[in-house]
């Protein structure tokens, strides 16, 4: 819990690891990767070769998380801005993004940008915060109006996200869900700690969830093969 930087990443990664389908030795972009919580579970879990690519966290940090997890031998670090990704075309055979998309995702610029760097056929998959009826659909909880503000904008439904990456025309196979159980594993995770190094601090996040009582709030799943 001391390297994740948004909602029991782990719990997303394991539930999206189906979808991708990743065999030891593949080559692996973890996006948006902060700490680096779930580039040390691909290296480990899955003996991927992770590049953990992260805007806000130097690749010094995460680089001395990895040394001290034991996996400095297969995960790389690199500060970069997915906006302009050093990476050659194709480099990667599955691209994975955990707690990160919601922050720059809805551009319909991105997903060309992104795709760049996947090979024709890898995997795309990725996970983001989510409101089981869409912003965009219906009136925001008021709960999530007074903690979430103009953020919650992009928390968007497993429906929105599908038509997004569709209308790209850029990929194919998309399988999007809602997560069973996200808002219950999200309060979980915040009352055993995992909030408290966040931005507003666990208490007002747990009063949020608490009073999501018919499941609003959760997460997007949602996968893709580049064409
Ligand atoms: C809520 S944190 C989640 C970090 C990590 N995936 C986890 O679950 O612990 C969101 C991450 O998205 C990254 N991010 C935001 N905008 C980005 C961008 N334009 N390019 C690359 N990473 C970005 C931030 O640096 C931050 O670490």
């Amino acid at each position: 819990m001391s390297l994740d930087m948004g909602p029991n990443p782990l719990w997303q990664l394991e539930d999206l690891l189906p979808d991708l389908a990743l065999q030891p030795g593949q080559r692996v972009l973890d996006l948006g990767s902060g700490k680096g919580a779930t580039s040390v579970f691909l290296a480990r879990e899955c003996g991927a070769t992770v590049v953990a690519a992260d805007l806000w966290v130097s690749a010094a940090e995460a680089t001395d998380n990895f040394v001290a997890a034991g996996v400095s031998d297969l995960v790389t670090a690199v500060n970069a801005d997915v906006r302009s990704l050093p990476f050659a075309d194709g480099e990667f055979d599955a691209v994975v993004s955990i707690d990160a998309f919601e922050y720059f995702g809805t551009d319909v610029h991105l997903l060309p940008t992104l795709l760049r760097v996947l090979k024709p056929g890898g995997r795309l998959a990725m996970s983001t915060p989510g409101l089981a009826t869409d912003p965009y659909d219906g009136p925001l909880p008021d709960y999530v109006r007074e903690l979430a503000g103009w953020e919650a904008a992009c928390w968007h439904s497993p429906q929105w996200w599908h038509r997004h990456w569709e209308l790209s025309g850029l990929v194919g196979n998309i399988r999007s869900r809602w997560q069973s159980g996200g808002r219950d594993d999200w309060l979980l995770w915040a009352r055993s700690g995992g909030e408290k190094h966040g931005p507003v601090g666990a208490d007002p996040v747990i009063r949020m969830l608490e009073q999501d009582v018919d499941e609003q709030l959760g997460f997007t799943l949602i996968s893709a093969t580049k064409n």
